[in-house]
């Protein structure tokens, strides 16, 4: 091939014009368009002539106008870069990121013209967002796992060390109270950083096949009848299987978080829809994907609630990030989530508009089980039966153990206070087997609920529980003549064992 000659030049760059992909145009430092090749009339979805009467700040996203007036005011110094980023506003409305590269000419009147060219780098930006965010997701994975195991064994100190100090406080109940305070701080800081270990990926967890349907149904029954009775919510199951491997309490935590966080999205009422599908998903160059290419499992959980500011949609999976009033909110119910998908292969994306809701999308690789196994089938069919009432101030606790108790065959009530117990239990005290009593609860506390359930029914069948030391509050139950005592946080086989012994010494 013989080098280009002058003579053909011409056509050349003209043909390198009209046909580029990226967009050219030339502009006076007004930004009045001057020139534009059919990338850009493409791009604008307008022909030429009326693209020349436009002005490059019509077409610039408003985020984008501190930069364009930025590259405009600076075009004649010299010193000044060449390179601009802007968010330009086509033809269908969408915004889009150009890398910009210009240089300042003069028109035959010898005034200041820019001649730039400008690419797509939409997706780049996009790509390389996403992998800047998983970055900090990680390096916090490390941050909270190393603190939250080191603060464990420290933990574990401090609580070995108060319980003995309570023991053998004697005859000095300042120093047995001031050693259950720190008891108890312990605990809830125990608490705290096991859900960190969860976020961090550190705890145990089972690998078994787990019907995710299954699990979205329970969560859905738990929440219909304790929290969200405004709230509708939608199983849309469309995924014929849902098999996935892992851990089938961690995977019920997943859809309880979302739903619980859903439902405060939406105070006045909404809908709350758990769709599923099986979708194959591989990286293509519009989309980046984190995993290895394969079949997913792909479960949206869509709200109508309030939605998630842009500003700060980046942040919600962060560890103790939260918008909550103190007290209502840790923070964690996210990064948990985070951190038991990233645990099972998945990944997780949020999509959110303000006022009008928030769709989670989770991807967990499907797994090849079709055949419904033993594990994630709820117990009843153990024979468990009973009625139960739970009173506990806890909400979380309400959740857990009634959920807990609904598994191992059991029907169950919750009440949310002494007076709500109470009441529930003077109509109801015939068909009511059996009682677990929170000790500690505000307004009407656990001995005072207690001895009101004995005056209408004087044979209750109890079960106290605490989440203090059992040393701490073994007087108290003794006074009271209950036997039966569980601690929090429950196991699941203390509390399948002290159900059944109080059920079966049912008067
Ligand atoms: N469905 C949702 N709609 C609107 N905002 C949400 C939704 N889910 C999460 N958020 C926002 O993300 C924040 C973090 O959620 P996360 O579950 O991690 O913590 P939390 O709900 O505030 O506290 P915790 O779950 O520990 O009780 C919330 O405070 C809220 O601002
Ligand atoms: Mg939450």
């Amino acid at each position: 091939m013989t080098p280009l000659q002058s003579s053909d030049s011409d056509a050349f760059y003209r043909d390198l014009f009209e046909n580029a992909d990226d967009i050219i145009f030339s502009c006076r430092l007004d930004g009045l368009l001057w020139a534009a090749n059919p990338a850009m009339c493409r791009f604008v979805g307008r022909p030429l002539p009326q693209i020349l009467s436009l002005k490059l700040s019509d077409i610039t996203a408003p985020a984008s106008l501190g930069e364009l007036r930025r590259m405009l005011e600076f075009a004649s110094d010299p010193e000044a870069p060449r390179r601009a980023e802007l968010t330009l506003v086509g033809a269908n409305g969408a915004p889009v990121r150009f890398d910009i590269g210009f240089r300042v000419t003069s028109d035959e009147a010898g005034g200041a013209m820019i001649q730039a060219i400008g690419r797509d780098i939409t997706d780049r930006k996009a790509a390389e967002e996403h992998h800047c965010q998983s970055q900090k997701m990680e390096a916090m994975v490390l941050l909270a796992g190393g603190v939250a195991h080191d603060f464990n064994n420290l933990l574990t100190g401090i609580l070995g060390y108060s319980s003995l100090l309570a023991e053998q406080s004697g005859d000095q109940p300042e120093i047995r109270e001031a050693a259950e305070v720190i008891q108890r701080a312990a605990e809830r800081a125990a608490q705290l950083t096991n859900q960190l270990l969860g976020f961090a990926r550190r705890g145990d967890h089972q690998r078994v096949p787990v019907d995710v349907h299954a699990s979205i149904l329970e969560v859905v029954e738990l929440l219909q009848r304790t929290v969200a009775h405004n709230v509708e919510m939608i199983p849309d199951f469309q995924a014929t299987t849902a098999w996935v491997l892992g851990d089938p309490g961690q995977m019920h935590q997943v859809f309880l978080n979302l739903a619980l966080n859903a439902s405060d999205a939406m105070p006045n009422g909404g809908t709350l829809r758990f769709r599923t599908e099986a979708v194959e998903c591989k990286a293509t160059r519009q989309t980046p994907w984190p995993l290895p290419p394969g079949q997913y499992l792909k479960v949206s959980v869509a709200d109508t609630g309030v939605g998630i500011p842009p500003d700060i949609q980046a942040r919600i999976f962060e560890p103790f990030f939260t918008t909550k009033a103190e007290g209502r909110g840790t923070g964690l119910g996210l990064a948990t989530v985070y951190g038991i998908v990233k645990n099972h292969g998945g990944h997780i994306e949020v999509s959110s508009e303000l006022g009008k809701g928030t769709t989670f999308a989770i991807y967990l690789p499907l797994s090849k089980h079709s055949e419904p196994r033993v594990e994630s089938k709820p117990r009843e069919k153990h024979g468990a039966s009973g009625s139960i009432l739970v009173v506990d101030d806890e909400e979380m606790v309400r959740l857990v153990l009634s959920n807990m108790l609904q598994h191992l065959g059991y029907k169950v009530t919750t009440a949310a206070g002494g007076r709500e117990a109470i009441r529930y239990y003077r109509e109801h005290w015939q068909e009511t087997d059996l009682v677990i009593l929170d000790m500690k609860m505000p307004g009407m506390s656990g001995r005072e609920c207690l001895l009101q359930l004995r005056e209408i029914n004087p044979s209750v069948n109890l079960i106290l529980s605490s989440g203090y030391g059992r040393e701490g509050v073994m007087q108290e139950v003794k006074e009271l003549g209950v036997t039966r005592f569980i601690q929090k946080p429950y196991r699941h086989s203390t509390l399948a064992e002290a159900v059944a012994e109080a059920l079966a010494v049912k008067p």
